[in-house]
């Protein structure tokens, strides 16, 4: 027996072939003890093609200790072992075969297969995991039958979950105790979950459009009780919601969640039982904020719509992700829109999308939402797939309407319902449902890249004509790219503001469905020339270049009635003028312009406060950055500065009546928009406006608050800022949430003294490299949300990060290698900031014991330069 260590291999969509054998059920017994974990698995294999005599099962990191078919014991000659699998002969077409594996979770600092998490164990088996719990076809086109036995002792681990339902529980004669859980649903190993431990348990339930009663219960750890209301209320708004929606009754009896503390994304659909990164489950008023609470409401809803979209329903192999992941993150979106403010979450969806997914596109890393090869595919849980894969879908619901949408939908769960299927029989679905031809809206599924925009214009007076060119480029697929099916939303507005066009069921609104490299639309019998509203709601993921309305841009951010094009007028109009200010030497004004349009907005009483909240705030600096063709760092930060300064001090009446109007009002809204007056506030600096913070922040009784306090003092060398950092540390010393963000705030600060805050904390006593919410929130908030101290000239903000995922690398290399992307962007910047970044990426490739994830990402990222 020999273990080899294989090269970093790529995988290609285009090799894919069904497995010749598919296991139908397994049984197991996970024997779980402090120092060695036994593994015993039953697999009942049957033959599915002609393709060969060999079973290949995967596994990796285990110690095999037995495998035995149709109960014979296999010798060692008799199969084949390597790092990444086992390999044997089949002695029939159906036959079982039981395997014995030895693991360590209490040493898996990798979060995945079988770990543990204070104290707990628990599990993750998307996308790879299952392999390193036992040996086994970790291939979601793999759908078993899973029942598993938990053994352990009974004082550690009274709480013992799986998937499915609790059929028998008991002691052995040893003095330990089992539940054995029996699934019914046949599922891929991805979804598979154990957990176990002595954890709090709170229960509430649902009963269904069906008149089914649902047990949900959510465990966490002793203490944390009181902080599942917000999460159990997402539960069951969702429960309904996707019954209403989408006409989809959940299918077990019983819900559960669990929420851990050491978790390497955001939260698992695990069938029947999914586990959650404890950040998007355990909320108070005290200790979250109100995007935290956002934040929960949209993971508890999507992990539960991955029940449909997902699980039912799941992917063939790993290129199909944006099957369910696309598809998923769409619902949640439909579904918070639902709950609150459609326009703020649409904003906040598209400024996601702007600042994590639209750099990917144009970087070394850019992929089709269908990606057609990968080395590490935990490296491809990316914005592209999951966030311009939304896109996606949300642009097929535009183009079929409301209504044939659902039919399409309801077509794919009737024929797809319990298969592994591709994004092309997703589409198919769609079609046949809506009767719509969708051919050429495919290409989104294969090209990568934004596509760009660009539209001249012109009004003939005498007939009222108005004519509209656009074309549509996209440079990163190539000269060759056949042209997309671009779903345009538009409206044309008169010079009072009011809709000229009727639009489509007289919303204003006309859908332009455009499918030519150029396209040439007219408007007849306008009296004037009108001004357009272009891609209304963000109708599709482009980027439109200087288009005909950037003379009116005030006139739309006066009056749009899409209130998306309305925020988008404010931020276009807010770019141009912060580029003016740093390109152009000199003009230390803002346009006068720019102030009379925010002043305008500041007055207007008729917008909601969180829409108004969202509409005040300037682009980020990463935003004003991919504006131009080498970023500007320290230009972009003093122009936003400046510009916050003069904002503030230009309307400090404004501002402070604002602030005040809508202090202590008990809703989200409203503590948005006052925290928006005082971020301007503050940018005066003005030792009244501190002191207000300083009272803002000691008075808070929300989290909301406090941290918005927190957070203006945090830039400042203002002596309140010791003082109340201190205070929230002690205040929050054993909420290691909390605690988190106390790390961000002094991670994202912009004040000089920044890298070496950032520095010494990695030394402080509660920095752990082994837990992925520290980590996050002191390396990747720097390296992502610091612009000015991670791109230092010294390169001091480069050599941090690198420093980190090479520590990183041998500790949880997922995690490490989503630390790499800042350094993918070294294209953007000058040459000296290049130079530096490229070595960061050298320094990393020569990693000993480099892991796929790391290698993958700092190679690509270096590219041929
Ligand atoms: N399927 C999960 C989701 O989007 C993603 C996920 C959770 C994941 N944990 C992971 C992906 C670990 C890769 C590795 O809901
Ligand atoms: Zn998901």
């Amino acid at each position: 027996m020999s273990l080899s260590k294989a090269a970093p291999k790529t995988i290609y969509l285009k090799d894919y072939t069904p497995p010749a054998f598919t296991i139908t059920h397994v049984d197991l017994v996970i024997e779980l003890d402090e120092h060695v974990t036994k593994v015993s698995s039953s697999l009942k294999i049957k033959r599915q093609t002609d393709n060969g005599n060999l079973v290949y099962l995967d596994g990796e990191k285990l110690d095999l200790q037995s495998i035995t078919l149709d109960g014979t014991l296999l010798d060692q000659q008799n199969y084949t072992l390597s790092s990444t699998g086992l390999t044997f002969a089949a002695p029939a077409d159906e036959f079982t075969v039981e395997i014995v594996t030895l693991i360590k979770p209490q040493d898996n600092t990798e979060l995945e297969g079988l770990y543990k998490s204070s104290g707990n164990f628990c599990t993750q088996c998307e996308a790879e995991g299952f392999r390193k719990i036992t040996y086994y076809m970790d291939r979601p086109d793999v759908m078993a039958r899973f029942t598993t036995k938990i053994v352990g002792d009974g004082t550690k681990y009274p709480v013992k979950l799986s998937n499915g339902n609790l059929m028998e529980s008991g002691h052995l004669d040893d003095g330990r105790q089992y539940n054995l859980w029996v699934d019914p649903f046949p599922k891929p190993a991805y979804l598979f979950a154990l957990v176990a431990g002595d954890l709090a348990v709170v229960e509430d339930h649902f009963v269904t459009q069906s008149g089914r009663q649902i047990k949900l219960q959510i465990f966490v750890e002793k203490g944390n009780e009181d902080k599942c209301d917000h999460a159990m209320t997402s539960l069951k708004k969702s429960m309904k919601w996707d019954e209403e929606k989408y006409g989809r009754e959940y299918d077990l009896d019983i819900f559960m969640i669990v929420a851990v503390s050491d978790f390497n994304m955001g939260a698992m659909e695990n069938k029947g039982l999914n586990v959650f990164n404890s950040k998007y489950v355990l909320a108070s008023k005290e200790t979250a904020t109100d995007a935290d609470f956002d934040g929960i409401e949209s993971v508890i809803a999507h992990e539960y719509f991955h029940n449909w979209t997902g699980n039912r329903i799941t992917c063939r192999d790993w290129f199909q992700l944006t099957l369910k992941e696309g598809l998923t993150v769409f619902r949640d979106q439909q579904f918070s829109a639902d709950m609150n403010s459609a326009a703020v979450k649409r904003i906040e969806d598209v400024q996601r999308l702007r600042a994590a997914q639209f750099p990917e596109d144009a970087g070394p890393l850019a992929h089709p939402i269908q990606p057609q090869s990968y080395v590490e595919i935990n490296n491809f849980y990316t914005a592209t797939v999951y966030e311009k894969g939304a896109e996606v879908i949300r642009m097929a619901h535009t183009i079929l309407g409301e209504e044939n949408f659902r039919k399409g939908m309801d077509l794919y769960f009737e024929r797809h319902d319990g298969q592994a299927v591709t994004t092309e029989e997703f589409i198919k679905a769609l079609e046949d449902g809506s009767e719509t031809d969708l051919s050429q809206f495919r290409n989104w599924y294969i090209q990568a890249g934004t596509p760009e925009i660009s539209i001249t214009d012109d009004y003939d007076e005498k007939s009222g004509s108005y004519t509209l060119r656009i074309r549509q480029d996209n440079p990163k697929a190539g000269k060759n790219a056949p042209p997309l099916h671009i779903p345009l939303k538009i409206g044309l507005l008169g010079s009072n503001g009011e809709d000229l066009i009727p639009g489509l069921d007289g919303s204003g609104t006309e859908l332009i469905n455009l499918k030519k490299e150029v396209e040439e639309i007219s408007f007849h019998g306008l009296k004037e020339r009108p001004t357009p509203s272009l891609f209304r709601g963000f109708s599709a993921p482009v980027r439109l270049r200087a288009s005909p309305a950037d003379d009116k841009l005030v006139t739309l951010f006066k009056n749009d009635t899409d209130l998306f094009n309305r925020w988008e007028a404010g931020q276009r109009l807010a770019t141009q003028r912060l580029l003016q200010l740093i390109t152009e030497k000199g003009a230390n004004r803002l346009a006068e312009d720019f102030i009379g349009a925010f002043g305008d907005l500041l007055a207007d009483a008729s917008l909601e406060p969180a829409y108004k909240a969202i509409t005040m705030s300037l682009p980020g600096e990463q935003f004003i950055g991919q504006q131009m063709s080498v970023v500007d760092v320290d230009g972009i930060h003093n122009a936003r500065k400046e510009a916050i300064k003069t904002i503030g001090a230009t309307y400090s009446d404004e501002l402070m009546a604002i602030y005040e109007q809508h202090q202590n009002q008990d809703h989200n809204g409203d503590r948005s928009l006052k925290n928006m007056a005082l971020l301007y506030l503050s940018g005066t600096e003005d030792p009244s406006i501190l002191k207000m913070a300083r009272e803002q922040y000691l008075t808070a009784t929300n989290m909301t608050d406090r941290i918005s306090a927190l957070s203006r003092l945090v830039v400042t060398n203002h002596p309140a800022r010791d003082e109340c950092l201190e205070d929230f540390y002690n205040r929050w010393e054993n909420d290691s949430l909390v605690i988190d963000k106390w790390f961000t705030l002094q991670a994202t600060s912009s004040r000089d003294a920044a890298l070496e805050d950032v520095s010494k904390l990695l030394g402080h006593p509660a920095f752990t490299y082994t837990n992925p919410n520290r980590v996050r929130s002191l390396i990747a908030a720097f390296a992502s949300a610091n612009p000015r101290h991670f791109h230092s000239r010294t390169g001091a903000g480069y050599q941090f990060l690198t420093d980190a995922i090479i520590k990183l690398n041998g500790i949880n290399p997922q995690i490490a290698a989503r630390l790499v992307s800042p350094l993918g962007q070294w294209r953007r910047y000058d040459d000296d900031r290049q130079t530096k970044m490229k070595d960061a990426l050298k320094a990393i490739l020569n990693t000993e014991n480099i892991s796929n994830d790391v290698y993958e990402m700092a190679s690509k990222s270096l590219g041929d330069g």
